[in-house]
């Protein structure tokens, strides 16, 4: 072994908010307790409201806390959410990702349910039970759904929640003025990638490695004012980073910029990371919305929806469309360069690996490159998961 290369065997020689433990990001059971203990406590972003433009739309999503999610539009307009299981036998009640149904109607025994979660129908009801059962007894289970920022849709599947103001806090302060116009989703593609959630969420809470990035290097990082960019964490482990300037045109090919967005400075910037993995990144023309999805501790689903003003004329559309694209979209060039920084980060940190600690521990008065933005994230994952991220792993403290 390389004779500095303590790194491998030796606990850091930081704070123990520095660094974490890499069983964090691998850990079957422990993705388990995050499954009970994170996602089926926090808000989570399913959908934005304009995937559900009319009455009866509805689209499903598979919540990473476990439950598979209808997320439907009512006749009064309303957005509700409830779980996708039919309550006779549990059959799964809507298959499509995306559909219209003013009645749902499990295939199984037929049983149908309206979108506000009422049973309708129970075939040969009466038949079978009498008097003893009926669809006043038989309502889906529903989800707390709310919509905020931006025209999300946010469901909690705890019963105890919160509210999702308390919930967000002002951790959307920087966005403020900037989501009040009605918004519309203009691109979406999903990634599936084998690394663990955190991983994903970490490239957008630093941003150091901008030196990954060309784009980020020419456009932002050599520019004056990179560096006076600040984190800020808010309460629930919510973090935004300000704006600056960024020189689109110093990047070749591209052109000035004839979009913009309501309230927002030329080229501004301002990106904001809600726990425990959705990511506000609103950039001069186009809102990107990252929602990670974990499907396992070693596999992870991330949605990309870009997002522009419902009032575009085709014009300005397109012109966002080109924007987005170039940069964000499935074949632009930063988001494959962060899907390989994650990526290669996980195969690195597989059990059975020596690799066994993640540094966070650079401070730079936090600014853009400081690790703040992860410290503020790992104080409150280890605050709902009862056990600091930094702390050696040992299965028998798994509650
Ligand atoms: S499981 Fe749905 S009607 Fe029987
Ligand atoms: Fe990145």
């Amino acid at each position: 072994m390389a004779r500095n290369a303590f790194e491998w065997t030796e606990t850091p020689q930081f704070p123990p908010t520095h660094y974490v433990d890499t069983a964090i990001y691998t850990n079957d059971q422990l993705f388990r307790e995050e499954q009970q203990k994170i996602f089926n406590k926090c808000w989570i972003i399913a959908c934005h409201e304009s995937e559900l433009p009319n009455a009866f739309d509805y689209r499903t999503f598979n919540h990473p806390g476990g439950a598979p999610l209808i997320v439907v539009r009512g006749e009064d307009m309303q957005i509700r959410s409830f779980y996708n299981i039919c309550p006779h036998r549990g059959n799964t009640l809507l298959y499509d990702p995306v559909g219209n149904a003013k009645r749902i109607t499990c295939i199984f025994h037929a049983w149908s349910f309206n979108t506000t979660g009422d049973c309708i129908d129970i075939s040969r009801g009466k038949q079978g039970y009498q008097e003893r059962f009926g669809c006043e007894k038989a309502g889906l289970r529903e989800v707390k759904t709310g919509v905020a920022c931006g025209g999300f849709v946010w469901v909690n599947t705890d019963d105890d929640c919160c509210s999702l103001k308390e919930y967000i806090g002002d951790a959307m302060e920087l966005l403020d003025g900037h989501l009040d116009a009605p918004l519309e989703v203009f691109h979406y593609h999903k990634a599936i990638v084998n690394t663990n959630y955190k991983l994903w969420h970490d490239t957008n809470s630093e941003f150091y490695h901008d030196y990954m990035h060309y784009f980020n290097r020419i456009t932002g990082m050599i520019q004056p004012g990179y560096f006076d960019r600040k984190y800020t964490g808010y309460p629930n482990g919510h973090a935004s980073v300000g704006s600056m300037a960024i020189k689109y045109d110093a990047y070749e090919g591209s052109k000035q910029r004839g979009v913009g967005w309501p309230g927002l400075a030329p080229g501004g910037w301002v990106l904001i990371d809600m726990f425990p993995g959705m990511t506000y990144n609103l950039r001069t023309s186009v809102l990107r919305m990252d929602t990670a999805i974990p499907l396992g501790p070693n596999k992870l689903l991330i949605e990309f929806r870009g997002l522009g003003l419902k009032s575009d004329t085709p014009e300005e559309r397109a012109e966002r469309v080109r924007d987005h694209n170039q940069i964000w979209g499935p074949f632009g060039r930063n988001l494959h360069e962060d899907l390989l920084g994650v990526h290669g980060q996980g195969l690195a940190m597989r059990e059975g690996t020596d690799s066994k600690w993640v540094i966070h521990g650079r401070e730079e008065n936090m600014t853009i490159h400081d690790e703040g933005g992860m410290r503020h994230f790992y104080a409150e994952w280890s605050k709902r998961m009862g056990r600091l991220a930094s702390a050696p792993f040992d299965e028998t403290t798994l509650t």
